[in-house]
Parts: structure tokens; C-alpha cells; sequence
């Protein structure tokens, strides 16, 4: 399996992150300069950054925008931040529109937690490889399957209430 890390960062703490991804995962991580969007191609592609004044990094809007749809078979989010995940959110929305897939699970290290983040991101890079079962399209594939098995039984509960009714009900005119 072909796997990228990206990252956009200002002063170290998503680099510090991505740099554990990659480790783990045996690759190099690469800078947005380093790694030009058009040059993806990679199954899985683990794209990191940052928000500064609540909003998403131009850059790293500009280089989202430029991931070519068809190269990249999934994106896994990560994020710093000191509480916000507006980068984890304005990534998506470019990504999905372009009609890539993106992970339903993204990883966050608050700024004052870089350090010991660290192994979870680790974890969470190990799990979200060789585990790779939450893959979304704008929706979380569990939460829809358990809705859809809720409403069945639910249906199946009342049709049942509604057969004894009328059967009662007949039961009882014979009478
Ligand atoms: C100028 C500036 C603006 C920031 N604005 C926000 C913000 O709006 N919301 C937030 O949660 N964190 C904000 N932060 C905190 C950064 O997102 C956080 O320190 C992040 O880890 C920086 O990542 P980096 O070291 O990879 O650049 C801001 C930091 C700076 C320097």
C-alpha cells in the first residue's frame, strides 16, 4: 500500500505530528513544498494542519484544492490547534466536493499536548492503515447501518402490534 504524509505547519506542532505518523508508518513526511499536490499518487494520503485566526491556512486551502481527484484513493485528517477543528472540517468539505473520500476518524493534538499525543498518533496511524474500515463519503457508514437496522425492527415491531390488533379485532366480531 502506497502511503503519503503531508503537512502544512508555522511553528512545529503539526510537523512534530506528522513526523510521528510517518515514522510509524515507515515514510518520509513531506511539507506541502515538498510534496506539490499534482504529484500525488498514493493510496492513502495522511494530510496535516493547522488553523490560525479560525481559519483553514491559505496554503494549504490552495494545495486541497489541488489534490487531483482519481490519484489518491483516501485522505486521513490530522490536526493541531489550541481548541478548534475548523481545519479538520474545511478540508473535508474541499476534499468530498472534489469527490475524494475522506476517513470519518481524524486525529487532533492540542497544542499544549503535543508531546504526549504522540504515541496516540501513532496508534492512530498503525489503525487507520492496516484497519482501514471507516472509510466515509460525507457520512458515518456505522451510524447509517444502525439507524437503517433500528428503523427495520422498529417497522417489524409495529406491523406485528398492528396484525394482532386486526386479528384480535376480527376475533372478537366472529363472536
Ligand atoms: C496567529 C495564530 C492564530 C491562531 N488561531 C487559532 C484559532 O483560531 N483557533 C485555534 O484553535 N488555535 C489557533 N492557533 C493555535 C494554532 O492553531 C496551534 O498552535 C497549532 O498547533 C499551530 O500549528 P503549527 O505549529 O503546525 O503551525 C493560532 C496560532 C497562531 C500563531
Amino acid at each position: 500500500m502506497n502511503v503519503k504524509v503531508v503537512y502544512y505547519s508555522q511553528s512545529g506542532n503539526t510537523e512534530a505530528i506528522a513526523n510521528e505518523i510517518a515514522s510509524e508508518l515507515g515514510v518520509p513526511a513531506y511539507t506541502i513544498d515538498e510534496m506539490p499536490a499534482a504529484a500525488l499518487d498514493c493510496d492513502v494520503l495522511f494530510l496535516g494542519g493547522a488553523p490560525y485566526l479560525n481559519a483553514l491556512a491559505k496554503e494549504l486551502r490552495e494545495y486541497a484544492n489541488a489534490i487531483p481527484a482519481g490519484k489518491v484513493g483516501r485522505v486521513v485528517l490530522f490536526t493541531t490547534s489550541g481548541v478548534s477543528r475548523r481545519t479538520i472540517l474545511a478540508l473535508r468539505k474541499i476534499l468530498l466536493r472534489k469527490g475524494i473520500l475522506v476517513d470519518c476518524k481524524h486525529f487532533f493534538a492540542p497544542e499544549f499536548a503535543i508531546e504526549s499525543r504522540k504515541p496516540a498518533a501513532r496508534a492512530f496511524a498503525r489503525k487507520h492503515v492496516k484497519e482501514a474500515n471507516s472509510i466515509c463519503c460525507g457520512t458515518d457508514v456505522k451510524a447509517v447501518a444502525v439507524t437503517a437496522i433500528s428503523i427495520a425492527v422498529a417497522t417489524a415491531a409495529v406491523a406485528g402490534v398492528t396484525v394482532a390488533a386486526v386479528c384480535g379485532a376480527r376475533h372478537f366480531k366472529k363472536r
